[in-house]
């Protein structure tokens, strides 16, 4: 077993180490970001999309390329009409017939780590699922995954805090680069969107490819930046959710064997490894209008950033938040966000979760972190989730 403290957490997630921040709304005006802490002030961002936009391109034109048709950064009206494009692909119901398909997924990536006495549990599991998943339901070759996660890897694993409203030339240079790599992606979605145009099958790009709004087709920039978000959205946060688990069961033998012992005990596990290691841990908004918050005036066309992770354990809302308890209940956490842009992949998270730890619970009776060799957490400030997890199965 390692310990919190050995985990090598993010620096800057002070919540992760017992810290509260002073106040629940605060100014940084070393990154020009308004800091949104607190449980209550959080669910006011989200339950307002008119006065905290999605749109940040409003004060940072640089990515605009990307932001037609990405869903997360759309506004009303137009972000209902696309988001129900998809949102049926995602329903409790229709993601339920996917299990059979994760539960083999699973058992072949198990099958080859068999025997083992030591996995590393991204690479073995917690990375290849739920990739492989959404590139099935988009319908692209899951055997390029090695390609998405160069690409997806670049994006996220920088620490680019300040880079949106106030880049030093290095940022800038890093910024660049990202939106190089965003554009790897696109073209390789703007590929097999033709690709779908010429020969239609039974899958999400075909969909899009067919789906009309307002009676009009959407155009391949829209196609491929929706495509992208639900690639990269679809897994990285799933692969950090799958080893987060692992990682607070490791740190709590005590859940550990209860939820071996009584699998029912799994989905409330999974929601409160949500809400003490929060995936993603913050959202951008853009205010469209002068604001009190929290105490605070926010002045029109400022960047909020909307940290989850730390209302999570706001106390105001949750009893003892430092303390990981499974038996919480109910569990309220803002993991999956809130409102309007309230995860559309949810449902298939938790579903990929429950089965994939279920099993390897069955397969590895013992799965332990090794202190020689700790966890590493991804450097990104904005995102709380391992990205390595070597683990000893005896
Ligand atoms: C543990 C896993 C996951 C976590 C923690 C997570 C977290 C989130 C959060 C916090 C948001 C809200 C964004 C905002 O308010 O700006 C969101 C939106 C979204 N998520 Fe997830 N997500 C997960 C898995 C997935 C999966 C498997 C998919 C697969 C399709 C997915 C697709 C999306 C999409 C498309 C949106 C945008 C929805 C909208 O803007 O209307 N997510 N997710």
């Amino acid at each position: 077993m390692t310990t919190t403290e050995s985990w090598g957490l993010p620096d800057s997630q002070f919540w992760l180490r017992g810290e509260r921040p002073s106040g629940p709304v605060q100014h940084d005006a070393t990154y020009g970001v308004w800091n949104v802490y607190g449980y209550p002030e959080a669910l006011e961002v989200l339950g307002d999309p008119a006065t905290y936009s999605s749109d940040t391109t409003r004060i940072v034109p640089d990515s605009s390329e990307f932001a037609e048709g990405s869903l997360t950064r759309m506004d009303p009206p137009e972000h209902q009409k696309l988001r129900k494009l998809v949102s049926h692909a995602f329903t409790p119901k229709v993601v339920a017939g996917l299990e059979p398909r994760i539960a083999a997924l699973t058992g072949e990536l198990l099958d080859a780590v068999d025997g083992a006495d030591r996995l590393e549990l991204v690479a073995d599991l917690a990375y290849p699922l739920p990739v492989i998943v959404i590139a099935e339901l988009l319908g692209v070759p899951a055997s390029d995954r090695g390609l998405f996660k160069q690409w997806v890897d670049s994006l996220f694993d920088r620490d680019l805090r300040g880079a949106l409203t106030n880049p030093s030339a290095e940022q800038r240079r890093e910024l660049d680069e990202v939106l190089a790599q965003v554009r790897n992606l696109t073209d390789y979605l703007g590929e097999h969107v033709d690709e779908r145009r010429a020969h239609p099958r039974e899958d999400l790009l075909t969909k899009l490819v067919e789906a009309e709004v307002d009676g009009e087709r959407l155009s391949r920039k829209e196609i491929t930046n929706f495509a992208n978000v639900l690639l990269v959205a679809g897994h990285i946060t799933t692969t950090m959710l799958l080893g987060n688990t692992v990682l607070c069961l490791d740190a709590h033998p005590e859940h550990a064997a209860r939820v071996r012992a009584d699998r029912s005990a799994l989905p409330a596990t999974i929601e409160e490894s949500l809400r003490f290691l929060s995936p993603f841990a913050a959202m951008a908004r853009v205010t469209t209008r002068d604001v009190e918050l929290g105490g605070q005036h926010v002045p029109a066309d400022q960047l909020l950033m909307v940290w989850m992770a730390a209302a999570n354990r706001d106390p105001r809302q949750f009893a003892n938040p430092d303390v990981f308890d499974p038996t919480r209940d109910p569990n309220p956490h803002l993991a999956f966000g809130r409102g309007i842009h309230f995860c559309v992949g949810a449902p298939l998270a938790r579903l990929e979760g429950r089965v994939a730890l279920n099993m390897l619970l069955d397969r590895f009776p013992v799965l332990a972190t090794d202190p020689a060799d700790p966890p590493r957490f991804r450097p990104n400030p904005n995102m709380t989730g391992v990205r390595k997890l070597p683990l000893r199965t005896s």
